[in-house]
C-alpha cells in the first residue's frame, strides 16, 4: 500500500494538515497520506484518533520512503531550527534524485536557501512553504506561499491546491519564487502581522484609557468596525478576546493575563531582514520593540518612579479627572478607528515594499499582486484591506510601491488627521501607542520633501569624511570642516 504524500511531525499543526490533505485527496483520487513522527507512538495515536484519514503510520524515515510512491513528496511540520534540520537529513538518506522535501514550517529564509542547496546536491528537490492560518487553518485550508523550482510547483500543486483555503473561488496558495521565498514571504506575513496585533492592542488602550470604555464595551465597538473597513480576523478575534470574562471572578479574562507578550522570533527577522534590505518597517520594529518592552521586567520594575500623566484601566488620570469626562465618544472612537485603518495600512506598505526589495535582492520576481490575493482567506492577516491592495496590484502589476496606489493615497490621506490626533492625545495622557505613532513618523517622513537627512549627511561629513550630495547639482562633496570649510567635489 502506498500513498501520496507524506506528513513528518504530527503534532497538531502537522496532524491538521495531515488530515487536511487525506480529506482532499481521498475526495479527490482516493489517494493516501502517509504519517511519520520520530515519537511514532504519537504518529499512531493521531491515525487511531482519525480512523476517517485512513492514515498510514511510518515506523522510520526508510519505512516512509517505501511507503511514498514517486517522485516521494514529504512535508515537514517539525519545529523550525534543529528539528527541521534533523528531519532533512533524515530523509536525504532515504529519498532519491527527484523525490521532493517541502518545510512547511516557520524556517528562515536564508535557512531554507541553504537547505535548498544542500538537497540539490542529492538531486533532491527542497520547497519551502510558508504556511499560515494556526491550527484551525492547517485543518479547513491555509494560506500557502511556495517557494521552490517550477517542476517542484508543477508537482506539487495538485497536492497542495485543494487543501489552501479559497478566496472568492481562487485557491489562497502561491509559487512566490524559487528556495527562500516561500519563507519569505511568510516571514513578511507574520511581521504585519506583529504589526497588527499591537496596533488594535493600541486602539484598545486609547479606548480604554481615554474614554474609560470597559473591555466588553471596546468588544461591542471592535465587532462594530469588523463590519466596515477593518473587517479581519484578528478585528473578529480581539472582540471575541474582550467579551470573554474569567469565570471565577467575572472579571475581563484580558485583565488576568500577565501584561507581557512573547514571540517565537519571525517578527523580529522581518525587521532584521528589513535593516539588511534597506527597507524601513519601523511600524513591525515597533510592535516587536513593544513585546520586548513588555516582557522586560526589570526595566518595567523602574516604571512607578517615573513622572508622567498616567492612564488606569478604568480611564481615571493621575489628576483625578475621568477619561470618560470626555465629550462626544462616539466621535472619538471613530477617530481611533480611522487612526487604526490610517495605522494599518502603512504596515502592509512596510511589509510590501520588503517584499518587493526580497524579491529583487534573491531574484525571486514575485507576484505582489498575487500575494496579496493569497493572503484574503485562510491566514492570520485576512482583512477586507487586501481586496484592496490586490486591487492596486491588478490595476498596475508594476506599482512601484503600494503608496503610489491612488485608492490607498485617498485611504491615507481621509485618515491621517485621525492618525495624528489620537497619537497627540496619547502622548499628552501617557498611553503608550509605539506603533501608531511610528506609523505616522513613516508616513510624514515620506511626505516631508525636505526632513532631517541633509543634517545627518552633513554631520557625518563633518567627522568622518564621508561625503554628501548636493541637491541643486550632481556629483559626490566633501567639505573641508576642520579647515577653511570650502567645498571640495569628489
Ligand atoms: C500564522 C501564524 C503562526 C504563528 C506565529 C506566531 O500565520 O499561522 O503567524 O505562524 O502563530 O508564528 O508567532 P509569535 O509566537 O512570534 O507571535
Amino acid at each position: 500500500m502506498t500513498a501520496e504524500v507524506g506528513v513528518i511531525g504530527t503534532g497538531v499543526m502537522g496532524s491538521n494538515l495531515a488530515r487536511n490533505l487525506a480529506r482532499n485527496l481521498a475526495d479527490r483520487a482516493g489517494a493516501r497520506v502517509a504519517v511519520y513522527d520520530r515519537d511514532v507512538g504519537r504518529a499512531r495515536a493521531v491515525a487511531q484518533e482519525h480512523p476517517d484519514a485512513d492514515f498510514l503510520v511510518a515506523e522510520s524515515p526508510a519505512d516512509l520512503a517505501d511507503r511514498l510512491s514517486g517522485p516521494r513528496v514529504a512535508i515537514l511540520m517539525v519545529n523550525a531550527g534543529p528539528a527541521t534540520d534533523s528531519a532533512i537529513s533524515d530523509l536525504l538518506q532515504v529519498f532519491e534524485a527527484g523525490d521532493i522535501i517541502v518545510d512547511g514550517g516557520n524556517s528562515l529564509f536564508t535557512d531554507s536557501i541553504s537547505r535548498g542547496r544542500q538537497a540539490e546536491a542529492a538531486g533532491i528537490e527542497f520547497v519551502g512553504v510558508g504556511i499560515s492560518g494556526g491550527e484551525i487553518g492547517a485543518l479547513e485550508g491555509p494560506s500557502m506561499m511556495v517557494g521552490g523550482t517550477e517542476l517542484a510547483w508543477a508537482r506539487l500543486r495538485p497536492i497542495l491546491e485543494p487543501v489552501a483555503a479559497e478566496a472568492n473561488r481562487e485557491s489562497c496558495i502561491a509559487h512566490v519564487g524559487t528556495d527562500g521565498a516561500g519563507h519569505f514571504v511568510k516571514m513578511i506575513h507574520n511581521g504585519i502581522e506583529y504589526a497588527d496585533m499591537q496596533l488594535i492592542a493600541e486602539a484598545f488602550a486609547v479606548l480604554r484609557g481615554r474614554l474609560g470604555l470597559t473591555p466588553p464595551e471596546i468588544a461591542e465597538v471592535f465587532r462594530e468596525w469588523n463590519l466596515g473597513d477593518l473587517e479581519s480576523y484578528l478585528i473578529e478575534i480581539t472582540a471575541e478576546v474582550l467579551a470573554h470574562t474569567d469565570e471565577a471572578t467575572g472579571e475581563a479574562f484580558v485583565d488576568i493575563i500577565a501584561d507581557s507578550a512573547g514571540a517565537k522570533g519571525t517578527g523580529g527577522w522581518t525587521v532584521k531582514t528589513g535593516l539588511d534590505l534597506g527597507v524601513p518597517v519601523s511600524t513591525i520594529a515597533e510592535a516587536v520593540s513593544a513585546r520586548s518592552l513588555s516582557a522586560a521586567s526589570v526595566l518595567r520594575s523602574s516604571g512607578p518612579a517615573l513622572d508622567g500623566p498616567r492612564p488606569t484601566a478604568g480611564g481615571a488620570r493621575d489628576d483625578g479627572t475621568a477619561a470618560s469626562a470626555i465629550k462626544e465618544p462616539d466621535a472619538v472612537v471613530e477617530t481611533v478607528r480611522r487612526a487604526l485603518f490610517t495605522g494599518k495600512i502603512l504596515a502592509y506598505v512596510q511589509g510590501f515594499h520588503e517584499i518587493a526589495a526580497g524579491s529583487q535582492e534573491y531574484g525571486w520576481t514575485t507576484d505582489l499582486g498575487e500575494v496579496a490575493r493569497i493572503w484574503r482567506a485562510g491566514c492570520i492577516i485576512r482583512a477586507r484591506l487586501l481586496d484592496r491592495i490586490a486591487g492596486a496590484y491588478e490595476t498596475d502589476p508594476d506599482l512601484s510601491s503600494l503608496l503610489a496606489d491612488p485608492h490607498v493615497q485617498d485611504a491615507l490621506n481621509a485618515g491621517q488627521q485621525s492618525l495624528r490626533e489620537v497619537v497627540a492625545d496619547a502622548a499628552t495622557h501617557g498611553v503608550p501607542v509605539p506603533a501608531l505613532a511610528s506609523a505616522l513618523g513613516y508616513f510624514d517622513g515620506i511626505r516631508t520633501t525636505r526632513a532631517s537627512a541633509a543634517l545627518v549627511q552633513a554631520q557625518r561629513d563633518f567627522f568622518g569624511s564621508h561625503t554628501y550630495a548636493r541637491a541643486d547639482r550632481a556629483g559626490t562633496f566633501h567639505t573641508l570642516w576642520a579647515g577653511d570649510r570650502s567645498e571640495t567635489k569628489l
